[in-house]
């Protein structure tokens, strides 16, 4: 039984037929209408969402499924003080598959080594958002027929932007695509993103914090919200908010065939006379999106049928390491005092098995 946690669960194989699936639901809706019948997508939420949770539920009541669960958290248990562990080995008594995004990193993963069904990583924190980029995959994919040699900008919220962190590492499976990094300084990207992902996997990459020096050069770029709720200091928001905005005149800078995408919401970083530029492609990036769940949520349920075994179970997520310790604030095990912390080690680098941020010594 597979989960999705990280996009790097799937390979470029798999990804690629997630797609072809995708594709062929655009094409043959008729045929997938109840292909989900008898089943049940629990969707929870303990963070606000429109489209992900939306598109979620769409996705299952399209393959004649159904739905059930919860859009904020002082609506469920975890308001009375219930762990994620426990509401996770509750809700797989109710569903065939559940969808969780949560504030604290690694909070889906606690989720799927107690369920006894497929969980989906629906964002934690800042840490990853899988589902996010099979919709930037495919619309990327419809839009240019492929991923290698792309040079692609990102512009934004780099440290903060989730859907960033998890579509890097999407694209470091395929070859030759370049990275334009392009954020205020006080928003770069993670030094483990850029050590562990594009290093390791020999991307070329140029971080800059001028839009307009590079858009001439980009394939796709990949505009982002400056993540309001993530910053500890508000003053530093506040200054950085206004940091990029783009506009209907700086798109006369860009190519013919340089598509812009945008997870969504967008606050003030694009102009609405961007909308009706044919190269603006978020509104379709967020119909995509359903598509993709579409075919996810028919893989992930046809691996549970096939083998009921939990793929991840608490001994392959990480060990014990005593003398460790994570420092993250925002990770499930600094704020759940019953889990067990547990680390791997890659590259040398210990780290922490939910949140991914390197573990110190005590
Ligand atoms: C993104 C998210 O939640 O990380 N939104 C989404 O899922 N479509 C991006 C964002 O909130 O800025």
């Amino acid at each position: 039984m597979r989960s999705l946690m990280d996009i790097t669960d799937f390979t470029a194989a798999e990804l690629d037929e997630l797609m072809r699936t995708a594709c062929d639901i655009i094409e043959n809706r008729d045929e997938y209408s109840q292909q989900c019948r008898g089943k049940t997508l629990a969707t929870l939420f303990y963070e606000p969402s429109t489209r992900t949770r939306l598109s979620f539920e769409a996705a299952m009541l399209e393959l004649g499924g159904a739905v059930i669960g919860f859009s904020e958290a002082s609506g469920a248990s975890v308001s009375k003080g219930e762990s994620v562990a426990d509401t996770a080995r509750i809700v797989d008594c109710y569903s065939d598959i559940i969808a969780m995004r949560h504030p604290l990193e690694g909070a889906p993963l606690v989720a799927s080594v107690n369920a006894t069904v497929p969980v989906i990583n629906a964002g934690d924190g800042s840490h990853c958002h899988p589902t996010q980029t099979l919709a930037d995959l495919l619309t990327i994919y419809r839009k240019r027929g492929g991923f290698c040699g792309l040079t692609v900008g990102f512009c934004g919220d780099l440290k903060y932007g989730r859907t960033v962190h998890s579509l890097i590492s999407a694209l470091s499976r395929y070859d030759g695509v370049k990275l334009v990094l392009i954020s205020p300084d006080e928003l770069r990207l993670p030094g483990y993103i850029r050590k562990d992902i594009i290093e390791k996997h020999n991307m070329p990459y140029t971080e800059t914090s001028s839009l307009e020096d590079y858009l001439p050069s980009l394939d796709i770029l990949y505009m982002t919200r400056i993540q309001q709720e993530r910053f500890d200091d508000k003053a530093q928001y506040e200054r950085l908010k206004y940091s990029y905005r783009l506009t209907a005149a700086k798109m006369t800078l860009a190519r013919a065939n340089m598509y812009v995408l945008h997870p969504l919401p967008r606050v003030n970083e694009i102009s609405i006379d961007v909308d009706d530029d044919p190269r603006a492609v978020y509104f379709e990036q967020a119909l995509n999106g359903k598509y993709m769940r579409m075919a996810l949520i028919l893989k992930l349920l046809a691996s549970a049928v096939e083998d009921p075994v939990r793929e991840v179970n608490k001994a392959d997520i990480g060990v014990p390491m005593p003398g460790r310790h994570c420092i993250n604030p925002k990770c499930i095990i600094t704020r759940e005092q019953e889990l067990k912390p547990l680390f791997k080690t890659e590259g040398g680098v210990c780290r922490c098995a939910y949140c991914e941020q390197e573990a110190k010594q005590k």
